[in-house]
């Protein structure tokens, strides 16, 4: 296999609202989240996040585990109302302060910061005055970045606009999963969905042309890529299609997201099947949104998989009750690292950034003190395995960031899901490192070369020339 670019970044990724905890410190202003976790029943075990790691006061802490895992990039998230904390109009300069000392602190130890600058925490103050439903809210978003800009450009150049649009519109405005909660009609959800997009491409440009160093601009949308059951040019076909098609009305899917990003345009098919409910953009929007972008961050998690004996291009969304599973449930299958990157690099033709990837595991500290997290290990083993097939079919991937630091505040799942490669004691807020987190070190010293060659990854059929971007 190709070894992995000298200059791959290594990374590890964590989101504010997940780890910083200090929700009514140094003058934040509440998110819709901080509205959400309020309401009884809607979080498991009805967890809170006004600690959660706690990271606020511990980044220090953390900082140094970073640099002892040997990372050379960290993708952090910055909490909009803890810098504006109505939103718009008056800035905090503590919650911009805080920011300040930890993208000091990571330079310091030779740690690149890539800032996503919207992981959820949209400001209640504006969700008041419609949220995402409000037209408004684009500007409102890129006022809020242009701050940001301002403020960290000088050191910052990695850029993420957007995590997970998938998520924060349909899990929080349809299915009411997620903050605010909302079960809206589609038309409603499309809406918002359309606003969030406007808001991407208005931050885009303004990052362009504030910026004080030039800047390497990405969106890490949910990336539920369909695969091929079996390996074959037929089957690699469908699970291509599938990957870039929006069969029925759901927005778990990466087209709806991708195309007006980087096409400039809506796909067909899911115009067709929003029908009219599907946005009716206003003169100008589609080019607002289509801003030229560095590169696409994916966030893999898993992936339904073709099954080519239903013929008409249906992807089954099952496994069998015995096929590997995270804590969660999710099905692992560590082949998203391959067909993912290739099918999205083939669509869109923009560098790659495994920008999240992860499992949650039932951990716990045994008796030597240590977490034995073996499921992870082999996880982390087989999903960077697969990245390197990826980058040995051609595919031009620049970074991997693993979900996640440390065990944190899972949105609905609340405790209950631990993803870290550091276990997190939350009655104490005790950070214990797992065996995972060693195994993850050594990879990232070693460049990747102590891998296993040979017996995972994929050859591909000769399908390539054969594929249609629609
Ligand atoms: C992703 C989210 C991230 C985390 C992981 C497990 O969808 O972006 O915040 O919750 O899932």
């Amino acid at each position: 296999m190709s070894p992995f670019p000298a200059d791959f970044r290594w990374g590890v990724t964590t989101s504010s609202f997940q780890i910083e905890g200090a929700t009514e410190e140094d003058g934040r202003g509440e998110s819709v989240w901080d509205m959400f976790v309020r309401r009884e029943g809607v979080i498991a075990g009805n967890g809170k996040a006004d600690v959660a790691c706690d990271h606020y006061h511990r980044w220090q802490e953390d900082v140094d585990w970073l640099s002892k895992l040997g990372v050379n990039a960290y993708r952090l998230s910055v909490a909009w109302p803890r810098i504006l904390p109505e939103g718009t109009g008056r800035i905090e300069q503590r919650g911009l302060d805080f920011y300040d000392r930890l993208i000091d602190g990571l330079l310091v130890k030779g740690i690149e910061p890539w800032v996503c600058l919207y992981h959820w925490d949209f400001p209640l103050a504006l969700f008041n005055r419609g949220g995402w439903l409000n037209r408004d809210s684009a500007r409102w978003f890129a006022d809020y970045v242009e701050v940001v800009v301002r403020r960290f450009s000088d050191r910052v150049t990695q850029w993420i606009t957007f995590n997970e649009p998938q998520v924060f519109i349909s899990e929080g405005h349809y299915w009411g999963r997620h903050a605010p909660g909302l079960h809206l009609p589609w038309k409603e959800v499309l809406l918002a969905g359309h606003h969030a997009l406007l808001a991407h491409g208005y931050a885009v440009s303004a990052i362009r042309s504030i910026a004080a160093k030039t800047p390497f601009i990405g969106y890490a949308p949910a990336s539920p890529v369909s695969l091929p059951a079996l390996n074959s040019a037929e089957d690699v076909a469908i699970a291509y299609s599938e990957s870039c098609a929006v069969t029925h009305e759901s927005l778990w899917n990466m087209a709806w997201w991708l195309d007006p990003v980087v096409l400039g345009h809506y796909p067909a098919d899911g115009v067709k099947v929003f029908g009219a409910n599907a946005p009716s953009p206003a003169p100008g929007d589609m080019e607002a949104i289509s801003q030229p972008l560095d590169f696409l961050g994916l966030n893999l998690y898993w992936g339904p998989r073709v099954d080519t004996t239903h013929r008409g291009r249906e992807a089954v969304w099952t496994y069998p009750a015995d096929h590997p599973r995270t804590a969660f449930g999710w099905a692992i299958v560590p082949e998203i690292m391959h067909w993912g990157p290739r099918f999205m690099a083939k669509r869109y033709g923009l560098p790659i950034v495994v920008a999240e990837n992860g499992i949650s595991c039932l951990d716990f500290v045994a008796t030597d003190g240590s977490v034995h997290d073996g499921a992870r290990v082999d996880f982390i083993t087989r999903h960077l395995a697969m990245l390197q097939s990826a980058i040995t079919a051609g595919v031009d991937i620049r970074g991997y960031f693993h979900w996640t630091l440390l065990d944190n505040f899972e949105w609905a799942d609340g405790y209950k899901q631990r993803f870290g490669l550091i276990h997190t004691d939350f009655a104490t807020g005790t950070r214990t490192p797992k065996d995972s987190f060693n195994h993850y070190r050594d990879i990232i010293a070693a460049n990747g070369a102590n891998l296993p060659s040979g017996n995972i990854g994929i050859t591909e059929p000769d399908i390539w020339e054969k594929l249609i971007v629609t």
